[in-house]
């Protein structure tokens, strides 16, 4: 992998990735990301779009080269587009990515591509229109369905992937149908481990589902070949002879993966997180707010020689969720 990000933390990880969430706000209310009544925050705290741009230009010039445009759901920030347009012209940026629900792709996936988007996660956590419903509280299917199979035609199936949390008694049984779903459609799919994140009111360790248990499931229906490819990225892929699409499997409890940890998340209100699994944090808004782009640099460097060696996530203590929703810190 190439990786000339002049970032680099005390544990000799580069950081050459950055996830920005564009909005807290999502159309869906996933019952493990979401509390039912969410407090959003005000409007006025939320980076513009213009600060946005300006967070990513700062880390492009050290060097990172890879953003991951997310949220919420960041489709239902208005003007979106325009922000991955003007992203897309930072020099240095490799690849321009984006964490979607899917359920404005349908309208979005022409406009998102003419704007420069190189790839697109779509989550899709079951493929039953009622327990889809009760997953995400607010969600359609169908739109979703739809939107997946619209960013398929506009992008191509290598450039879209797929990513299913695997739930206890509520999505596992369907795990074979959704990797059936990605075979046919010759796209990617990662099975997601749930990650306790607290504040949402969920459960998480009666819901919580190996990549183990996983595997040992999918095994039942095909011979999956363990790979060596990687994506960057924390997920360990296998194939199945015979078909085009990669299946990985994150596993933050199972297979800890932070020593090849390459990223960095910003929220939308322009706290920037060295680790999902941890509550460091550091907040760039002042200077972003400021228009201070070496005092936005300084904060960057600092948050990256704080960057702690691994998560804490452990769903045997209740007591060490991380006290944040996903939907702030962006996935
Ligand atoms: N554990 C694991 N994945 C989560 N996501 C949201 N909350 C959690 C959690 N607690 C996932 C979404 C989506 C991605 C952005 O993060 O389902 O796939
Ligand atoms: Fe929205 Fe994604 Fe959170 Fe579901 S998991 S509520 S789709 S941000």
């Amino acid at each position: 992998m190439s990786n000339h990000s002049s970032l680099q933390d005390r544990y000799g990880r580069k950081i050459n990735y950055l996830r920005l969430s564009v909005t807290d706000r999502c159309d869906f209310r996933c019952a493990y990301c979401m509390a039912e009544k969410m407090q959003f925050l005000p409007r006025d705290e939320i980076l513009s779009l213009e600060e946005c741009l300006f967070i990513a230009k700062v880390f492009v010039a050290l060097g990172v080269d890879k953003i991951r445009l997310s949220g919420g759901e960041p489709l239902v920030r208005k003007d979106f587009p325009w922000l991955v347009a003007r992203m897309r012209k930072l020099d240095g940026l490799r690849e321009l990515v984006l964490s979607s629900n899917g359920s404005q792709l349908v309208q979005f996936a022409v406009p998102l591509k003419l704007a420069g988007v190189d790839r697109i996660n779509i989550s899709l956590d079951s493929l039953n229109p009622d327990v889809f419903h009760r997953l995400t509280r607010t969600g359609n299917l169908h739109q979703v369905l739809a939107g997946i199979d619209a960013a398929i035609t506009v992008f191509g199936s290598t450039s879209i992937k797929m990513n299913t949390v695997m739930l206890h008694d509520s999505n596992h049984a369907e795990l074979p149908a959704m990797l059936e779903f990605a075979l046919a459609r010759k796209i990617d799919i990662s099975f997601i481990e749930l990650m306790p994140m607290g504040e949402t009111g969920h459960h998480y360790a009666t819901s919580f589902y190996s990549s183990a248990d996983a595997l040992a499931q999918l095994r039942q229906h095909h011979t999956l070949i363990p790979s060596v490819e990687t994506s960057g990225g924390p997920a360990r892929y296998w194939r199945i002879a015979g078909h085009e699409s990669r299946i990985g499997f994150i596993s933050p409890h199972s297979q800890n993966f932070c020593a090849d940890c390459n990223r960095m998340r910003v929220t939308a209100r322009g706290e920037l997180f060295p680790c999902l699994g941890n509550e460091g944090m550091v907040d760039l808004l002042p200077a972003v707010r400021a228009g201070d782009e070496a005092g936005v640099r300084d904060l960057i460097l600092q948050a990256v020689a704080d960057k702690p060696e691994a998560h804490e996530f452990d769903l045997s203590q209740p007591g060490t969720h991380i006290m944040r929703f996903m939907s702030r810190t962006g996935g």
